[in-house]
């Protein structure tokens, strides 16, 4: 069976779920193409592939601009017999209010002629707001690990895995989504701080071509959606980012640290995290 990967990833946590996932896939003896959301590039055709796989992180309840934004733009495909598909999202808590964020995509793919047959929730380290102890997320990732299996089972069998989203996740959702206008607005007035080295990675990494680096300095042009892997990424941290400045997250996270024990998950949305990590380890542990 072949599936293709399409990708979005600021600052590389749906990168590496999806990545880890298609290395999974393959050794089912499927074959897998991943590409990446980027502005620059349109990605291979779904034709010839028995399905697709979206992968995008949640922002603000929604999935980014850029995500949307591509799969209006995928090749139309035959609506009486749709190409199956699956969402796989990325999230720095583990809200039912993040389920939202499937809404538009699946109505966007069922116009364009494919079927969503399930989604798939994985939790990684918040990359804007605060940032995740190493513990925590090194807990993150192994039980993001944990939950693959069962994710490829499902897909290779073309099994459904619905989520419901009552109303008020949907309202809640639905306002949000001012993020998408805002943002174009807000990222014009990204800048560099005086200890910008004037390295390009910012530019090199934006997956929206919006930074040219002109005079060795960064200038942030009107297509930003909020992905932060700018401000992430800058080696002297040197990227301000406006009226989210005070959220920013900076460098990359060790994600192959000690997981952290119940007792170490902090106080923020704790009974969610704990019930998360409980309910992925519970199913994976080995049955007596
Ligand atoms: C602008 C923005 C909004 C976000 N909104 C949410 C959110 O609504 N819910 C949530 O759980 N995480 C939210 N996050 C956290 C990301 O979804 C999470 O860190 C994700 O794994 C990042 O994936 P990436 O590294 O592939 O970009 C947000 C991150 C950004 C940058
Ligand atoms: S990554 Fe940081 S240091 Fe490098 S050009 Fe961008 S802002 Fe300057
Ligand atoms: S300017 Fe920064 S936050 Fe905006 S899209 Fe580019 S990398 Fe992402």
């Amino acid at each position: 069976m072949r599936a293709v990967f399409y990708v979005f990833s600021g600052t590389g946590n749906t990168r590496r779920v999806c990545e880890e996932i298609v290395a999974r896939w393959k050794a089912l003896g499927h074959e897998a193409d991943l590409a990446m959301i980027r502005a620059d590039e349109s990605g291979p055709s779904p034709e010839g592939y028995d399905l697709i796989v979206v992968g995008y992180p949640v922002h603000a309840f929604n999935a980014p601009a850029a995500v949307l934004k591509f799969l209006k733009k995928l090749p139309m495909g035959d609506k009486k017999a749709p190409r199956p598909a699956y969402l796989v999202r990325t999230s720095g808590e583990p809200l039912g209010l993040n389920d939202a964020s499937g809404i538009t995509p699946r109505r966007i793919l069922k116009k364009r002629g494919y079927r969503v047959l399930g989604e798939f929730r994985y939790v990684m380290p918040y990359n804007i707001i605060f940032r995740h102890s190493d513990g925590m997320a090194a807990r993150m990732w192994r039980d993001a690990k944990l939950r693959m299996d069962e994710t490829v089972g499902t897909m290779s069998a073309f099994e459904e895995k619905k989520v419901k989203v009552n109303p008020f996740k949907r309202m809640v959702s639905f306002v949000l989504r001012i993020e998408h206008t805002a943002m174009p607005v807000v990222g014009r007035t990204f800048k560099a701080a005086k200890t910008c080295i004037g390295c390009g990675k910012c530019a090199k990494v934006c997956p929206q071509g919006n930074i040219a680096i002109k005079d060795g300095r960064p200038v942030f042009g009107g297509k930003c959606v909020a992905c932060m892997a700018c401000a992430f990424s800058c080696p002297e941290d040197a990227v301000r980012t406006s009226l989210l400045n005070g959220w920013r997250v900076n460098g990359a996270y060790p994600l192959d640290g000690e997981p952290a024990k119940d007792e170490e998950v902090g106080r923020y949305c704790r009974k969610a995290y704990l019930r998360y990590f409980h309910e992925t380890e519970e199913k994976s542990a080995p049955r007596a």
